[in-house]
């Protein structure tokens, strides 16, 4: 191991100069444009333990699976390229039989929550859209592939609440409800997994302020945070490679069954199926994450309430199918 005494920026704290990385997110005999520390104890400094240059051998994992490191971290100053790094070998490990399906899915997590983070960063991105759309495929087939994944990402979802971990979240359980629900044509599914992936890249319009506000929003607030699946649409619409059905996942995942919904007031009989999955996930999801005016609701709580006080609003069919498939994850 190379040890160096320099640090990436030492007047900042350590843990905003670093992030620690899943091993298993390292490819064999790959070139990686960004450096790897390690950290031995919690409280030591990271030191560095691969320098860019040289390439991640099996040397280097071995190595690095055999000693007893507290974490591997990067410098958050190279995000962007460990992003990049991730969404090129994304495939390689989620078809790795070799790689246990748990670590497969906490890599699937960490390039799916950095690959949105950019993408509500950089809306205007073409490029990144269309990584987006790698992304849901690889994740489609590895979900209908291996029958625990689904089970072990839920295991691994953010309780935190950030849009980018939302987001996520949306399309892990919108995917597996509608797969659970009948539809298993592979297409459609990823058609459908790509809106529910970007079904709140409109929030990237709204004033973060708004997005952060802590209780309730004013009239006013509350307004401006409507616009956003009308602009999410239009976002999606203006790049040209996104299906009419993720345009309409989009639009439409805050209309309600009986009415009373927005952009459109549309009701049961003008919302595809689908759209309706994504409308009980999104629920759920905002339901079961912590913001910064409440706790977590447990998957109990939130599947009561729904129940309880949302019905008229949801598909009861799907909704039923969903909390079967929350109670037996691998069916
Ligand atoms: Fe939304
Ligand atoms: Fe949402």
């Amino acid at each position: 191991m190379s040890v160096t005494g320099s640090s990436p920026a030492d007047s900042k704290p350590v843990n905003s100069l670093f992030r620690p990385i899943p091993i298993a997110t390292l490819v064999p005999d790959s070139v990686a444009d960004f450096d790897i520390y390690v950290r031995m104890r919690h409280d030591d400094y990271p030191v560095l333990f691969r320098s860019r240059i040289l390439p991640i051998t099996m040397d280097v994992l071995k190595r690095l699976s055999e000693n007893r490191h507290e974490c591997i971290l990067i410098p958050t100053s190279q995000n962007r390229e460990y992003a990049e790094y991730l969404e090129r070998h994304l495939e390689t490990v989620l078809t790795d039989e070799s790689v246990p399906v748990l670590e497969r899915s906490n890599v699937l997590y960490t390039t799916a929550h950095s690959m949105v983070e950019n993408i509500l960063a950089n809306p205007e991105s073409t490029d990144m859209m269309r990584s987006s759309k790698d992304l849901v495929a690889s994740t489609a087939g590895f979900l209908l592939r291996e029958k625990s994944a689904f089970e072990h990402l839920v295991g691994l979802v953010s309780y935190d609440y950030y849009t980018y971990t939302h987001s996520v979240n949306v399309f892990v359980y919108s995917f597996s409800l509608a797969n659970r629900a009948g539809i298993a044509d592979q297409k459609t599914l990823t058609d459908f997994g790509e809106g529910a992936l970007l079904h709140d890249i409109g929030k990237s319009s709204i004033d973060p302020k708004i997005l952060r506000a802590k209780g309730k929003l004013t009239e006013d607030q509350w307004k401006e945070m409507r616009r956003h699946p009308v602009s999410g649409y239009d976002i999606l619409k203006n790049h040209g490679v996104f299906s009419d059905l993720a345009l309409h996942v989009t639009r439409h995942h805050h209309e309600k069954m009986r009415g009373g919904g927005y952009p459109d007031d549309l009701k049961s009989n003008k919302l595809d199926p689908l759209v309706r999955c994504s409308t009980i996930a999104d629920i759920f999801d905002a339901l079961t994450t912590r913001r910064s005016y409440k706790e977590p609701m447990s998957s109990f709580q939130a599947l009561k309430l729904m129940h309880d006080e949302m019905s008229a609003d949801l598909d009861p069919d799907l909704f039923k199918t969903f909390v079967e498939l929350m109670g037996n994850p691998q069916g």
